[in-house]
């Protein structure tokens, strides 16, 4: 398996591939694969990573620039998405270890919202103070670079789709 930078080539499979594995997501609102278009579009992929493996993407993670209360700098992961069918054979981790490596160096660190049961095995964690109107404070995560303290809103692209004051 090979963990790489999507090529124009994959576009077509990176859609389809986050809408099956989302499918699976209770909290899934179908739309994920359009806010990855609409971050496509926008210039606003940070990280537009594919797992390939035999010639096929089998998994995906897109990451954008994102602000925490005033302070910008963050890479905001999401989605993150693995073909059902490839499960539990350590794709997701393959993407996120990559994502966190090349987030490292651009990055003050990163954030996203999604089950902490998965990603605390990364170091995510939830922060007193901070999280994303709307959303239960358990499942908006930060992983810090620098030692700092996220606090506040956590501001995603408008690609989200998310009525954030900017
Ligand atoms: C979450 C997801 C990306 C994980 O991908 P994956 O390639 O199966 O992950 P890995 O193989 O690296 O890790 C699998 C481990 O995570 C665990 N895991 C997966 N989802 C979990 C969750 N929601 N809570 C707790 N553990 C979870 C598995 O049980 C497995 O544990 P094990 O290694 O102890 O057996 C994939 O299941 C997926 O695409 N799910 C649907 C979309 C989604 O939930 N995206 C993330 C939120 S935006």
């Amino acid at each position: 398996m090979l963990i790489r930078d999507e090529t124009p080539g994959d576009i077509p499979a990176i859609g389809p591939l986050i809408t099956e594995a989302m499918r699976l997501l209770p909290q899934a609102t179908g739309g994920e694969a359009a806010i990855v278009e609409r971050l496509r579009m926008a210039g606003a992929l940070t990280l537009s990573l594919v797992a390939e493996d035999g010639g096929r993407v089998v998994g995906y993670l897109a990451a954008s620039a994102a602000r925490i209360g005033p302070q910008d700098g963050w890479g905001l992961i999401g989605p993150l998405a693995v073909l059902p069918a490839r499960h539990r054979q350590g794709i997701g981790s393959a993407l996120m270890a990559e994502a966190l490596h090349r987030l490292l160096t651009t990055s003050r660190g990163a954030a996203l919202v999604g089950d902490p049961g998965y990603y605390r095995r990364f170091g995510f964690r939830a922060f007193p103070g901070f999280g994303v109107a709307g959303c239960p404070p358990e499942v908006v995560q930060a992983l810090p670079f620098d030692g700092n303290v996220p606090r506040g809103e956590l501001i995603h692209h408008p690609a989200f789709g998310l009525d954030q004051t900017a």
